[in-house]
Formats: structure tokens, C-alpha cells, sequence
């Protein structure tokens, strides 16, 4: 197999809105970014991942974009952007930008002009239908609640919205459209960008005819009665828009893709098609939404991963994370915060950061950061939260009921200001910021943790460095351990004559590790998130709660 750069990448994911304000607006920018740039290149990054940073009206926080090929005006200009991108590749770091193109904002011209009349020439542009007895043309619900569709008074036809209703959906069945969406993104890969994250991409194949859900749940997403998510067709659209510009160049590209099994994956991302570098699965998420109050279940984290690693070796490639924007943090969903914050944080990036596949950091995961506290509805910002608590309380919750459920669950969790030092606005903006701090910021944040001898951020710097100085981290062959153990996530990556054994406990109980490659040697520990007794010969491992270790095994 072919071995392009972005193997040996690790990416880090930037919300610009809340990563740091240059200029005192409380709200992050593009100059706040380059202003960080330093702290990246410490860390050890190679590429960076900044969410949408276009001109949008912000209903969705940039994910509903208004120009494409203009820089949303908090975040500052193009003059910005180009001196970022510069500064950037002056470090040796790679920038790619979010690629958003299931939908646009309401506002974008296109569909000022699609809306204008029925027989405009870009109303094909998006998804327009007429009602259906006087309602809806169909029973699709949106994935941010509520109906799918949303009437337009003024021609008194319905659009389509599978996200909020200021998203309307394109048509990708229109060769204008997408031609014109080929045209934007190689004017931005001209512009000497590194690759995309594609927002959304399974989504924007919508089955012919767009027929009623066999089971309605009323106004209710469920993602398995869904016919417009991963629909026989969609990869026709992936692979033309593959051609006509991502191939083109020596790029990264990365597509979120809900509902793509590993099987399928193949076709999305296999080196013979090269049609994606890499895609985002969502299988890991069902483990936590089903009922966010049980704990991780390690045999079922293991089966999913596995399932992944085994179907794309040597076949394609995997993206890797735990955490993004769009999720509450990782170790208020999988670890404890309270007694062992440091130690879940650093065995939960062990297990996912060493398996095969390029591994994804989301700005705050590598401080340990965990979710927030909200007082009232009032304080959350996001779109989805907001149509959840307006569909709860229409559906008679109280909203104490509702506040402990958006507490655990909402995307607000990930996207408060990044905390750099524990002076006034976390050393994120000399304002107040647009959304509130983390109270824990005097606790957790940047500064401290550089100083501080142990840290989750420390640790995240020497769990880079490894992977980065060992072939066999990147390249070589994943094999599960212990498949049905239910505390220790343990496996070996091997290439040629080099190995390694990776051995996470994931609980907060002890766990013992009796197995192959026993006994390890004390001198061939690489990497350990706590102080490892140096007996020079380890009979059998007794893991402490989220106790980490990785040591070099000789495979032969
Ligand atoms: C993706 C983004 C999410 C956004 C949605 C609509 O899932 O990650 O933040 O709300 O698409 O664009
Ligand atoms: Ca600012």
C-alpha cells in the first residue's frame, strides 16, 4: 500500500468561535489561531482542523454558510486567513478547512435566488416540493427536531432541511449546482490549503422520490428509519466530486459519514478508488446516547474499534477520535472527572491514539477537559439544544427534567472558550466571552499544565512523540487482546520486527493483566501514565483504575 503523508499525521481540531479572541470581542478568530500557533507546534501537531471559519449568519455556528469564498466577519479577513495558513506551513503544519456541502445558510444568494420564484433558474438548486393535504410533502423529521421541511409562504412550496431550518439542503441531483461546487472548492485548494474535513456527506443522496418513513416516530430523528443518510447512490456523488477536485491534488480529506459501515468503507475510502483519505464513523457514539447514565461498555468499545481496524487494514484508512464539537467531552461521557480525571483522560487517549489510522485531538481534550455546568436553559447556545428544550417542553417535561438531560448531552459541553491560564476569561479574550468559561478553568487549563511535572497535556506531547518516532505505531498490524475482558482495552501493533503492546484499564477498579507476552520486561515500558514499580522482570500486570501502559513486545 501506498503510504501518503497524512499516516503519519495527527490532526487537531480547532472551533475557532471559542480557541482564542485577538481582539477583545469575546468571540475567538483567525488572528487568535495564528497568535497559537506556537502552542501547536509544541504539542506536536501536523495538521489543524478548523470548523467552518466562512461568512454565516451563525445560526449553527458557521455550519450554515452564506459565502463560501468569504471569512465570517468576527472572525476577521482573507488577508487573515492567508497569514495564518502562511505561519502555519512556515511551522511545517498543515491547515484544512470544513467543507459544508449538504447546505447552505437561508441567506446564501443562491437561495435568496432559489426562493425568489418557482421557475428561477437556481431553484433546482435545492430540495423543493409542493405540500401534501396542506401539510408537509413527507414524514421526515429533522435531525435538529421538528419537521424536515419548512413552507416559503411567498411561492407556497416546502424546502427541505435535514438540520435546522435556516439550512436549506441542496439538490446534488442538479449538475449545476455541483459544478459550481467543484469550481469553489478547487479555488480553495489553489489557494494552497491542505485537505478538507467534508461536513455531512452521507447525507446528500436523498432516496428518489423522497418517500414517507415506513415508522414514523412523529417529529422525532431516528437514525435507522432515515432515507437520506448513506443512500444506495451517494457514492456516485463522493466519487465525481473526488474526480473533478480532491484528486487533483496531494491532499487530505476526511468525510463525516454517519451511517457508513466498515464493509462499506471500503468503497469510501480503499486505496484502489482513493476517492477520501480517511472518513469520521459514528458507531462508537451509540455506545454513549442509548442511556448516557451506564457506563463505557470496554467489550463493546472493542468490537466497534476492532470491526473498524480489521476492515480497513491495508484496505484503507481510519480516522480516529473520542471527542469533536458535535459531542460532550470524553471523560464526563467514558471516564471520572472527579477522582480520576488525569488518569481516565490519559488511558482513554492511550487506547484510541496507538491504534492504526491518523489520530484526531478536539481543542480542550488534550487538558482532560471535562463537560460544564449550566444553571438555566437560558444558557445554551446551540441550535439543537435549543429545538430539544422547545420540543420537551412541548411535550409536557419540566425543565429541571430538562436541563439534567442537556447537561449530560449537549454540544455546548465541547465548545466553551479554551482555557489557557487562570486569569480573568481563562486567558481566552479580554471580554466576557460569547459563551460561558468552564468554571474548572483556574483548575485546568494550559498554563498550569505545562508547569505541573504530570498532566494530561504532557502526556498527550509524549503520546505524539511516540507515535511520530515509531514506524510500527502508524503502520503496523492492530491485534486485540482480551477480547471479552470487560475493564482492560489491550492490543499489540506489529510490523516486521517491531511491536508494541498497548494495555488501557478502562474502569475506575483495578484490573488484572494475565496473558500473552507475559513476563514483560521493565526496561522495554515506552510510555505509562503512572509510576510503573521497576521490578526488572513483571510477572503479571495488576492494572490501578485507568492505569496506561504501552511496552515493546518483539513480535518474532
Ligand atoms: C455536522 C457538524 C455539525 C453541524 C451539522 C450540520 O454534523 O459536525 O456541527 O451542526 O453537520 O452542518
Ligand atoms: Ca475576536
Amino acid at each position: 500500500m501506498e503510504r501518503p503523508w497524512w499516516h503519519e499525521a495527527v490532526v487537531y481540531q480547532i472551533y475557532p468561535r471559542s480557541f482564542m479572541d485577538s481582539n477583545g470581542d469575546g468571540i475567538g478568530d483567525l488572528d487568535g489561531v495564528t497568535a497559537r500557533l506556537d502552542y501547536l507546534s509544541w504539542l506536536g501537531v501536523d495538521v489543524i482542523w478548523l470548523c467552518p471559519i466562512f461568512r454565516s449568519p451563525n445560526d449553527d455556528n458557521g455550519y450554515d454558510i452564506s459565502d463560501y469564498q468569504g471569512i465570517m466577519a468576527e472572525f476577521g479577513t482573507m488577508a487573515d486567513f492567508d497569514r495564518l495558513l502562511a505561519e502555519a506551513h512556515r511551522r511545517g503544519m498543515r491547515v484544512i478547512l470544513d467543507l459544508v456541502l449538504n447546505h447552505t445558510s437561508d441567506e446564501h444568494p443562491w437561495f435568496i435566488e432559489s426562493r425568489s420564484s418557482r421557475d428561477n433558474p437556481k431553484r433546482d438548486w435545492y430540495v423543493w416540493r409542493d405540500g401534501r393535504n396542506g401539510r408537509e410533502p413527507n414524514n421526515w423529521a429533522s435531525i435538529f427536531e421538528g419537521s424536515a421541511w419548512k413552507l416559503d409562504p411567498a411561492t407556497g412550496q416546502y424546502f427541505l432541511h435535514l438540520f435546522s431550518e435556516r439550512q436549506p439542503d441542496l439538490n446534488w441531483e442538479n449538475p449545476s449546482l455541483r459544478q459550481a461546487m467543484y469550481d469553489m472548492v478547487r479555488w480553495w485548494l489553489d489557494k494552497g490549503i491542505d485537505g478538507f474535513r467534508i461536513d455531512a456527506i452521507s447525507h446528500l443522496k436523498k432516496a428518489p422520490g423522497l418517500p414517507d418513513l415506513p415508522n414514523p416516530h412523529r417529529l422525532r430523528y431516528v437514525p435507522s428509519y432515515d432515507m437520506h443518510m448513506n443512500q444506495p447512490g451517494v457514492l456516485d456523488f463522493v466519487d465525481e466530486l473526488s474526480r473533478e477536485t480532491f484528486q487533483r491534488y496531494d491532499i487530505m480529506t476526511v468525510g463525516e459519514a454517519n451511517g457508513v459501515s466498515p464493509a462499506q468503507a471500503v468503497e469510501w475510502v480503499g486505496g484502489e478508488h482513493r476517492r477520501l483519505s480517511m472518513i469520521l464513523q459514528f458507531e462508537h457514539w451509540t455506545l454513549w446516547s442509548r442511556d448516557p447514565h451506564a457506563g463505557l461498555d470496554v467489550v463493546a468499545l472493542k468490537r466497534i474499534f476492532g470491526r473498524w481496524q480489521r476492515t480497513l487494514h491495508e484496505r484503507g484508512w481510519n480516522a480516529l477520535y473520542l471527542e469533536n464539537h458535535d459531542l460532550p467531552r470524553v471523560v464526563s461521557r467514558w471516564g471520572d472527572p472527579q477522582r480520576f480525571r488525569y488518569e481516565s483522560a490519559t488511558a482513554l487517549a492511550t487506547m484510541y491514539f496507538l491504534m492504526e489510522g491518523t489520530p484526531f485531538i478536539y481543542q480542550g481534550q488534550e487538558l482532560g477537559m471535562a463537560n460544564t455546568v449550566f444553571h438555566s436553559l437560558a444558557e445554551f447556545d446551540d441550535v439543537f439544544a435549543r429545538n430539544r428544550i422547545a420540543q420537551m417542553r412541548a411535550e409536557g417535561r419540566d425543565d429541571s427534567d430538562i436541563l439534567a438531560e442537556l447537561a449530560l448531552a449537549a454540544r455546548d459541553n465541547s465548545r466553551t472558550p479554551m482555557p489557557w491560564d487562570d486569569s480573568a476569561n481563562a486567558g481566552f479574550s479580554s471580554a466576557e466571552p460569547w459563551l460561558r468559561i468552564n468554571p474548572e478553568y483556574r483548575a485546568v487549563n494550559v498554563a498550569a499544565q505545562r508547569k505541573a511535572d504530570r498532566s494530561v497535556l504532557h502526556f498527550y506531547r509524549r503520546l505524539i512523540a511516540l507515535r511520530a518516532a515509531e514506524p510500527a505505531l502508524i503502520h503496523g498490524r492492530y491485534d486485540l487482546l482480551l477480547e471479552r475482558n470487560r475493564q482492560i482495552y489491550a492490543y499489540t501493533r506489529t510490523l516486521g520486527d517491531r511491536g508494541f503492546l498497548i494495555m488501557c484499564n478502562l474502569t475506575s477498579r483495578e484490573a488484572r493483566y494475565r496473558h500473552r507476552h507475559l513476563p514483560l520486561r521493565h526496561d522495554a515500558l515506552a510510555l505509562a501514565n503512572q509510576e510503573v514499580p521497576a521490578h526488572p522482570v513483571v510477572m503479571q500486570c495488576v492494572l490501578r483504575p485507568f492505569e496506561a501502559r504501552v511496552y515493546r513486545i518483539d513480535p518474532t
